[in-house]
């Protein structure tokens, strides 16, 4: 299947449409007794337990998501360092028991629909102080790397991203996969947007925390698929790379790449996934080569102007609390109270959020554009609003009380309803297919995600709630229409105060 015949991303992306996708079953059903265990397991591969003590960083949430200048150059992290990214962005934070059938859930630092943690993360290294050179898994039960390969194999990664100028100085990469059958066991073919928001998640954290650390880093969405299965020994019909993010910076030169043998196998999973089109849509995205990936990393998305990430003046005015903080207090909100959230607080999470992705694609800050539904924003009429990324203001669409309308939109969800605002991330899929084919659909979804994964973060920072929702795509597309026309959905947001316990 080619990249560029995008009919197959508009026929998965619509076939997985709430509520009436073809390619979802209204009649079926998930029992919590079905939960997948979380995390792979490599019984003969050699550990390193990872250690969270030494520095600590005060940098406050906000700044971490927004600052655009975080870079040392010559930078490469050490054990120390890269045990904080890994564990602020995918290690266990906090644990509850909910008794049968759903036992106990050992949440992570960032959300995941269906507390399914069906994303995986790699790392792929140098030599590293405190750490020999290698291709390690990250489990996170025990917080502990296990080695799949030793020796420098990132001569692959340099083959795989086609020699990224970021990506071929730096000493490590961390790959995220995502394990397809352990989500869409509960979410059938819509898994595979998942995939996206739920790495976008933890992407937001990790790429925080290096900013706080002073780890330079990219996100990487194009390379050589199939090279980066090899590399790690994954099955692609049960799981594939979505994203790399490169670390660091040093001056190392050509690398080579090592005789590659087997790796450590981790046992089957309990499940493989039952929904073709997850992989097909996978296949279908996925790139063939250097050359492949060189060429798409030169498509251009011809981007309205605004000032996101670009010459415009940061407008954060708050701080907040600090970032490490910030993550071990997150976790979605379960109930929102009725109280208002300050337009102050809105207007920081959403513009400390925009700030842009530095990535292996010249794009003008994010990509989506935001709507918002609010319902009770002290100093703001409850209403629909476009917000003009250009000059962070918000404009608006329609005045009046909307619960019904944001409460409805979010799957008749109470958290829908009962939220301060809700924010729809909305790109028009389109324009993004046509620059860079089905693998467009990956970027425009982990666009949505990682900016949505920031106003989580600053959302907690300011001691205010949040929570993912999931949505009815085309009312959404409707309601905030002829504005939003042609947009799609790519993600949902509500943010709110939590109702207190009594
Ligand atoms: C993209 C996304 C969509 C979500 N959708 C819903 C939803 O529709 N309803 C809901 O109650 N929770 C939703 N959640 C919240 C997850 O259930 C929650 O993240 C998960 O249980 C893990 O808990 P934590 O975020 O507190 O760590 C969503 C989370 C994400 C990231």
């Amino acid at each position: 299947m080619e990249n560029s015949e995008i009919g197959t991303a508009w026929w998965y992306h619509n076939g997985t449409m709430h509520p009436n996708g073809y390619l979802l079953d209204r009649a079926y059903r998930y029992h919590p007794s079905r939960r997948p265990t979380p995390f792979k397991v490599y019984p003969r591969s050699a550990r390193t337990d990872l250690c969270l003590e030494g520095r600590q960083s005060t940098v406050s949430a906000i700044e971490a998501i927004s600052t655009r200048e975080h870079a040392d150059r010559g930078s490469v992290p050490d054990i120390g360092l890269v045990s904080k990214i890994l564990y602020f962005s995918c290690g266990i934070t906090k644990s509850i028991d909910f008794g049968p059938p759903v036992g106990r859930i050992d949440f992570r630092a960032a959300s995941c629909t269906g507390a399914l943690y069906h994303i995986e993360a790699y790392l792929v290294c140098s030599d590293l102080a405190g750490l020999g050179a290698g291709v390690y898994y990250y489990e996170p039960k025990g917080n502990t790397l296990c080695l799949l390969r030793s020796g420098n194999h990132m001569g692959v990664i340099d083959d795989a991203t086609a020699d990224e100028t970021f990506a071929s100085r730096s000493p490590a990469v961390l790959v995220f996969t995502d394990i397809f059958a352990r989500n869409s066991v509960k979410y059938q073919a819509r898994e595979y947007r998942h995939a996206f928001w739920d790495s976008g998640t933890i992407l937001a954290n990790a790429m925080a925390t290096s900013a706080a650390y002073k780890v330079p880093y990219r996100l990487l969405m194009g390379f050589w698929d199939e090279r980066i299965s090899g590399l790690l020994g994954i099955d692609w019909r049960n799981e594939g790379a979505v994203a790399l993010l490169a670390l660091g910076n040093t001056d190392y030169g050509s690398r080579a790449i090592p005789p590659m043998g087997d790796v450590p196998k981790a046992p089957p999973p309990e499940y493989t996934s039952e929904f073709p089109a997850i992989a097909q849509m996978h296949e279908a995205s996925s790139l063939h080569g250097p050359g492949e990936v060189a060429s798409w990393r030169c498509g251009h998305l011809l981007q309205p102007r605004h000032g996101s990430g670009v010459e415009e003046p940061c407008k954060v005015t708050a701080r907040g609390l600090p970032l490490e903080e910030t993550i071990i207090r997150r976790g979605s909100t379960r109930k929102f109270s009725h109280e208002s959230i300050t337009a102050d607080q809105l207007t920081n999470v959403l513009w400390s959020s925009i700030t842009g992705i530095p990535c292996d694609l010249q794009l003008q800050g994010t990509i989506c554009d935001m709507y918002l539904i609010a319902n009770a924003v002290e100093g703001l009429s409850p209403g629909s609003y476009f917000y003009d990324k250009t000059d962070g203001m918000l404009a608006v669409l329609q005045e009046g009380c909307m619960r019904d309308v944001s409460g409805h939109l979010g799957l008749d969800q109470d958290l829908a309803y009962d939220s301060a605002a809700t924010v729809f991330f909305m790109s028009d899929l389109q324009h993004v297919l046509e620059a860079f084919g089905n693998r467009g659909y990956r970027v425009a979804q982990m666009d949505a995600s990682i900016t949505a994964g920031r106003m989580y973060l600053a959302a907690y920072a300011l001691d205010i709630g949040a929570t993912g929702l999931t949505f009815y795509d085309n009312e959404v597309t409707e309601f905030f229409s002829p504005h939003a026309e042609r947009k799609s959905v790519m993600f949902m947001l509500a943010i709110g105060k939590k109702e207190r316990k009594r």
